[in-house]
């Protein structure tokens, strides 16, 4: 696979995504996407450069300071690129631009302009257009220069509504990139049990993890990696990740890849010696249990909300033959008593971004299509309160796998990282044994 993320995808695909988009807009209207500009990180210093999603969809171009003017009218359907001009010294200093003159060709575009000229051409382009579809604050910088603009539109429309609703379900060409982020994220799991042992730090494991990201030719995580040893699970978006794993600890490890700007996520736990203890055992086989039904449950015409009310159930029953929960199932979910361990949603649409973008329904109640790409990851976090059964305080387990809604039902794209105990405590004895010899 090429490294070059337009490569990733055939031209042809942000063609007929741009159709689509056409096909949507009203009469005499034009539509801008702004890409994504560099963050300073400190002095001037930046963070890597990562394109906006949505501008990425639409163009497959991977620079900053660019603008998509899509203009539909009855006499023609352009595709006009306003990109930062080539400039030798620049360019020097700061690296590669496509440059005006090539990216007509480049990006299959009908013309491109200079970022700087951009309202001037806007001026001359949208004359006498009535409607501009725009995405207002998603980026400050696109509002500032629209508001420089001398023309006005009679209606300013969101296109987002129906973008989102485009990026929800995934093309073929899609969901081979999105099995090769997760196939990645699942070796980079593996690799972590592999290097997991007492004594080590929580960032020396997300290291292997992003080193085994790198090798498999994904640069960057999708989201800032998770390696909570200890009570540390039971935050749900730690990310200090700058403790000692203790002997005797459970770790929950929730990374994934962005490969060609796609992404994995996964979390698994697992016990930094190789071995479950018994109240360790029980919480996860819980957490286990509940994740396997909801897979079975997450098909077409289902809705995550009707998997996460069997989750809740079983959760609920689970804790109170445990001791943590005390009284009757239907009162306890009718209380929301479940919340004060489990907090988060089961599960969300995954894409070019890890929380993708697409309408859930009421309560996420929608049904569910073939296409659409979403995570199952169900949790337990067991506070250290005094009313909870002291070998099960501080304990935070989540299993957490992505999944491909198919005509079949659907397919597990991470199923190549081991969540059974048998299968973990395998695997991490083995590496013990082997780190040995
Ligand atoms: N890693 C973010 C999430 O699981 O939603
Ligand atoms: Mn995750
Ligand atoms: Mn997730």
């Amino acid at each position: 696979m090429d490294l070059a993320y337009s490569a990733a995808l055939p031209q042809e695909e942000f063609i007929e995504r741009r159709r689509r988009v056409w096909a949507q807009m009203q009469p005499n209207s034009a539509l801008l996407v702004f890409s994504e500009i560099e963050k300073r990180r400190n002095n001037d210093c930046e963070f890597p450069f990562r394109q906006d999603s949505y501008f990425w969809y639409l163009t497959g171009f991977h620079e900053p300071n660019a603008v998509l003017l899509l203009i539909n009218t009855e006499q023609a359907k352009k595709a006009i690129m306003f990109l930062r001009p080539r400039d030798p010294l620049l360019e020097t200093w700061h690296g590669r631009r496509l440059g005006v003159e090539r990216a007509p060709q480049q990006l299959a575009l009908d013309d491109a302009y200079s970022i700087d000229d951009f309202n001037a051409v806007l001026s001359e382009e949208c004359n006498n257009l009535s409607v501009l579809y725009h995405a207002a604050g998603l980026h400050p910088w696109a509002d500032e220069l629209l508001a420089g603009s001398a023309i006005d539109f009679a209606e300013v429309l969101d296109w987002r509504p129906f973008v989102n609703e485009m990026r929800l379900i995934k093309s073929l060409n899609e969901i081979r990139l999105i099995q090769q982020a997760a196939q990645i994220s699942a070796l980079a799991h593996l690799k972590a049990m592999q290097e997991t042992r007492p004594n080590r730090l929580e960032y020396e494991i997300e290291s292997e993890i992003l080193h085994e990201f790198n090798r498999h030719g994904a640069r960057f995580a999708a989201y800032n990696s998770i390696v909570a040893s200890g009570e540390n699970a039971c935050i749900l978006h730690y990310t200090e990740n700058d403790q000692v794993l203790k002997d005797g600890d459970l770790v929950l490890i929730d990374a994934g890849c962005e490969f060609a700007l796609y992404a994995g996520d996964i979390t698994r736990t697992f016990p930094v010696n190789g071995k479950f203890t018994q109240a360790q055992r029980e919480v996860y086989a819980l957490v286990l249990s509940a994740q396997k039904r909801a897979i079975e449950l997450l098909v077409p015409g289902a809705s995550i909300k009707k998997a996460n009310d069997e989750v809740i159930r079983i959760k609920v029953q689970g804790l109170i033959e445990l001791g943590i929960l005390q009284g009757d199932v239907d009162e306890l979910i009718e209380q929301k008593a479940y919340r004060r361990f489990y907090m988060h949603g089961l599960g969300h649409w995954l894409g070019l971004d890890v929380h993708d973008v697409g309408e859930y329904g009421e309560e996420r109640g929608r049904t569910l299509e073939i296409g659409m790409v979403l995570t199952v990851e169900p949790g337990l976090y067991i506070p250290k309160d005094a009313d909870i059964p002291t070998e099960y305080q501080g304990i935070g387990v989540r299993i957490e796998d992505n999944l491909l809604i198919t005509e079949y039902g659907n397919k597990i794209l991470t199923a190549a990282v081991p969540k059974e105990i048998d299968e973990i405590e395998y695997l991490m004895q083995k590496n013990q044994e082997f780190s040995k010899m």
